[in-house]
């Protein structure tokens, strides 16, 4: 069959990264993959500043629970704050990290067939004591939610003993199994939003992320 010269083009530019390959063959396994150093530590001072600033300029707001028309702030459950970033109006921090979510979302959508159409990604702080209790992504009655991903923005220096893992329960054997992930910076966490139930322990420094979701139409 002969190509025309759009294929031709496609099938020359088109290059297999590594890095997608390996998170596209973990989720495909096991529903999640974890990336460590998806954003290096420049990137993520930089992110880390731009939240910071946000923050006390008091832009955050309390988290809720619920979807948009019953949303309600509830501490037992949920006692982080966030902030919605608009892409469109994404300053320079920004746009380094919605670059690198949209190469991934175009590997996705190119290569698994995804459908991954829109996205939302928010800033959020957890301080001191806070946590979020175990629940699925769609809890929020939003069932385009495909793939969740948080990135960690905290210090180099962060410590196992600062709390604030993520836990994320699996399924082995018809066994449960938890998984403490640590907040470490850089790091880039990405999970099935519909399929696996998760948790953010209970934090003893605050803790910094963005948060977000592909989604599907
Ligand atoms: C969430 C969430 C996990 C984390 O915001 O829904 O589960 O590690 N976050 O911050
Ligand atoms: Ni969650």
């Amino acid at each position: 069959m002969l190509s025309t010269d759009q294929e031709l083009f496609e099938q020359i530019e088109f290059q297999e990264n590594p890095l997608y390959e390996r998170i596209i063959q973990d989720i495909l396994e096991r529903k999640y993959s974890i990336v460590d150093d998806f954003f290096n530590a420049d990137e993520v001072a930089i992110l880390r500043k731009q939240l910071i600033n946000k923050y006390e300029e008091d832009n955050f707001k309390k988290a809720a629970i619920g979807n948009r028309t019953s949303e309600v702030i509830e501490k037992s459950i949920r006692g982080d704050f966030i902030l919605w970033i608009n892409e469109a109006e994404a300053g320079e921090a920004e746009k380094t990290y919605f670059n690198k979510i949209n190469s991934l979302v175009e590997y996705l959508n190119r290569t698994c067939f995804m459908g991954i159409l829109t996205k939302e990604f928010h800033y959020a702080v957890y301080p001191e004591g806070t946590f979020y209790k175990r629940h699925l992504d769609t809890f929020q009655n939003d069932g385009r939610r495909k793939l969740s991903m948080v990135c960690y923005l905290n210090t180099e220096d962060w410590k196992p003993e600062n709390g604030g893992e993520l836990a994320i329960y699996t399924q082995e054997n018809g066994q449960e199994k938890q998984l403490n992930i640590y907040p470490f910076p850089g790091r880039v966490v990405i999970f099935e939003s519909q399929e696996l139930e998760h948790e953010v322990k209970p934090v003893k420094v605050p803790r910094l992320s963005i948060t977000g979701w592909l989604k599907t139409r």
